[in-house]
């Protein structure tokens, strides 16, 4: 055991997952790379999972948090009035919603995605007195109680030891060929012999991120909106990890010109990697009692001053046109440089998210390639079924000279890994 992680390994519960593959300390980040104790530099392709889009210390939302920091600006205050929230909320509403002609109240959760994933689905039954919930199969939604019920994966679900209850699996559109997804939706309504509950909501992401990089078509989403209009139920867009303008878009759905009912949102609406969740719903929905759906960390004053600075500075850098243009060369990449390695890979991508899919070949294939990878200081991590499919997934500010070597390192571990 090396000393530099022994307290690590001694005193940290079993439960840690991404230092297994990542087995170094780190101390140091700026911008698309993360620097370890002895020094050594990594370009992070995994991105904190989605919460660091504007890139680690983002220099001009840094600022405004050490500002604020300075001044002995209150930092615990419950769900008060502060001035941190106020300029959160104006920025948020008058300069992302309402200029895309949304109409949205925000709701703040606990600091976590998956405590406005169970704001959500709890507004959604409270609405619609239903208890019932759709999702999709391979969707993930987080891993408390109600959102873990949500969540597909097995090995997940296994760990609630209890039964989760009250939510319905459709098979994603991708999963059956030909096998039309909102007919059977339909009849699972209209058959008295279905035996399943009108549902409340409908839950979804528009690419499914864990699921293993699963963009859903515009005309597949709008197809839901549709069923859920016909049908009086609710549309939950997860917009936790995809949001943010990851896929090039400041919401995942905008590309779909579909309006959901309540949004949840959760990693970089925190600006610069601050705890921070919240849900957007229409404002017709809001039928909370004061109190109803409480908790001590809703809203944390710094995420509220790094999530403002982070609305101003993404307009002011053009990052969602920016986040395509690199979309484009990350595809292009794949599409010239691995693609050709194996006729048995596969790609699917949106904006700066990634995969590049192993399914056919041995199981521990994606592992080793990240492993590698990260020997050759890089960080990436593995998606979808049986972790077979590795995500692309880096800061939006990434430089384009950096985003290239990164992608020659992903393209030189697979040659590596599959001997070619
Ligand atoms: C789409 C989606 N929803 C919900 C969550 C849960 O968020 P958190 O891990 O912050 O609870 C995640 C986390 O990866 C996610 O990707």
């Amino acid at each position: 055991m090396k000393d530099s992680v022994k307290s690590f390994e001694r005193y940290e519960s079993e439960v840690r997952s991404y230092s297994r593959h990542f087995p170094k300390v780190f101390v140091n980040a700026k911008d698309a790379t993360i620097t370890d104790e002895d020094g050594k530099e990594y370009i992070d392709f995994f991105c904190g999972a989605g919460a660091v889009n504007y890139g680690h210390n983002n220099t001009y939302i840094k600022q405004k948090v050490v500002d604020y920091l300075a001044t002995d600006g209150i930092i615990h205050a419950l769900d008060m009035f502060t001035a941190p929230k106020r300029e959160f909320i104006e920025t948020l509403e008058q300069k992302i919603i309402e200029p895309r002609g949304l109409h949205y109240k925000i709701q703040f959760c606990g600091p976590t995605g998956t405590n406005a994933v169970e704001a959500a689905i709890k507004l959604a039954r409270k609405n619609k007195g239903r208890d019932n919930i759709f999702a999709f199969m391979g969707c993930f939604h987080g891993m408390t109680l109600g959102a873990l019920s949500l969540t597909s994966e097995m090995y997940a679900r296994r760990g609630a030891g209890v039964s989760l209850n009250d939510v319905t699996h459709i098979p994603a559109p991708y999963m059956f060929e030909g096998l039309d997804v909102i007919a059977y939706m339909q009849t699972l309504l209209d058959d008295d012999h279905s035996g399943v509950e009108k549902p409340a909501a409908v839950v979804m992401e528009t690419l499914q991120a864990e699921g293993g990089i699963r963009p859903f078509s515009n005309e597949f989403l709008q197809e839901v909106r549709a069923f859920c209009d016909k049908n009086d139920i609710l549309l939950i867009i997860d917009d936790i990890q995809v949001g943010c303008c990851r896929t090039g878009d400041f919401f995942s759905f905008e590309r779909a010109g579909i309006v959901p009912d309540m949004v949840v949102m959760s990693k970089s609406i925190g600006g610069m990697g601050m705890p921070l969740a919240i849900v957007l719903l229409k404002e017709d929905l809001d039928i909370w009692k004061p109190a109803e759906h409480n908790g001590t960390f809703r809203g944390n004053q710094l995420s509220f001053i790094a999530g403002k600075a982070s609305f101003d500075w993404l307009l002011e850098n053009h990052v969602e046109a920016e986040t395509k243009r690199k979309g484009s060369l990350v595809e292009d990449f794949i599409t010239k440089e691995i693609l050709p390695l194996d006729d048995r890979l596969e790609m699917r991508g949106l904006g700066l998210i990634w995969g590049i899919d192993f399914s056919g070949f041995e199981a521990d294939i994606t592992e080793r390639i990240i492993e590698t990878c990260f020997e050759n200081k890089l960080i990436c991590e593995a998606a979808g079924r049986n972790g077979a499919v590795l995500k692309i997934m880096p800061p939006l500010v990434i430089e384009d000279a950096l985003l290239q070597k990164g992608l020659e390192i992903v393209a030189a571990a697979i040659k590596e890994v599959i001997g070619k």
